[in-house]
């Protein structure tokens, strides 16, 4: 199977980028921040204290995440219940961030990560794909981009949905978020050591998309 690994800070457009990548090659795109999420709305809706390991452990033992894929695109499911829109709010993914620390978490999703990879061609996003969950992958990228290139891009991003977001307000936002992925005792983002590093700040998506295509096609 072939196994392509993409991991990188929030918002260096990982998502945008592995789906665009497993269209053209004809490959699942797998979603891991998804399943994160999914446990952090777990969490959010039943009041779990993640402060306290017992409650977390017990709340992994209620949930249970399945993965389909609709019209190819992902569709995650929280104990039955398709959650995949919900899950994209900002307070969602900031909670992932939290309980993404947790080591009772992330060994729940380890092995439905690597059985998709086991069983399907596969491009999959994450922080810790290269560096841990599949540690033999053809080809794992590092895509990341400054702080001001990924704050302006979500900024456009709201603005373009008819919001009125403070610039400054999502500046600090990814540089919490980068700061507790990247700082967490259990499998922090980081870049593998044959991990290809793309800083994709001055690129468009277009660029990096090729320029992962033409690394696999020289696998
Ligand atoms: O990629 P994302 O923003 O949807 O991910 C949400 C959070 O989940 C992210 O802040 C860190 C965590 N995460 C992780 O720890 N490991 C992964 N492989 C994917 C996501």
């Amino acid at each position: 199977m072939m196994n392509i690994a993409i991991d990188g800070p929030a918002g260096a457009g990982k998502s945008t980028i592995a789906k665009l990548v497993a269209k053209e090659k004809g490959y699942i795109y797998v979603d891991t921040g998804a399943m994160y999420r999914s446990i952090a709305l777990y969490m959010i809706r039943n009041n779990v204290n993640i402060e306290d390991d017992a409650a977390i452990k017990n709340a992994c033992d209620e949930i249970s995440i399945d993965i389909s894929y609709e019209a190819g695109s992902q569709q995650v499911y929280l104990n039955g219940e398709n959650v995949s829109v919900e899950i994209r709010q900002e307070q969602v993914g900031n909670m992932a961030s939290k309980v993404a620390a947790k080591p009772v978490v992330r060994e729940k999703l380890l092995q439905l990560q690597r059985d998709l990879a086991a069983a399907n061609n596969v491009v999959m996003d994450g922080r810790d794909i290269g560096t841990f969950v599949l540690p033999n992958a053809n080809l794992k990228i590092y895509l990341t981009a400054s702080v001001e290139a990924r704050a302006n891009r979500r900024y456009k991003e709201l603005v373009e949905k008819g919001g009125n977001p403070d610039l400054e307000q999502i500046k600090a936002d990814i540089e919490q978020r980068d700061y507790q992925d990247m700082n967490r005792d259990i499998a922090p983002l980081k870049q593998a050591e044959d991990a290809v590093y793309l800083d994709s700040s001055n690129m468009d998506i277009n660029q990096v998309v090729q320029s992962i295509i033409d690394k696999i096609n020289c696998l």
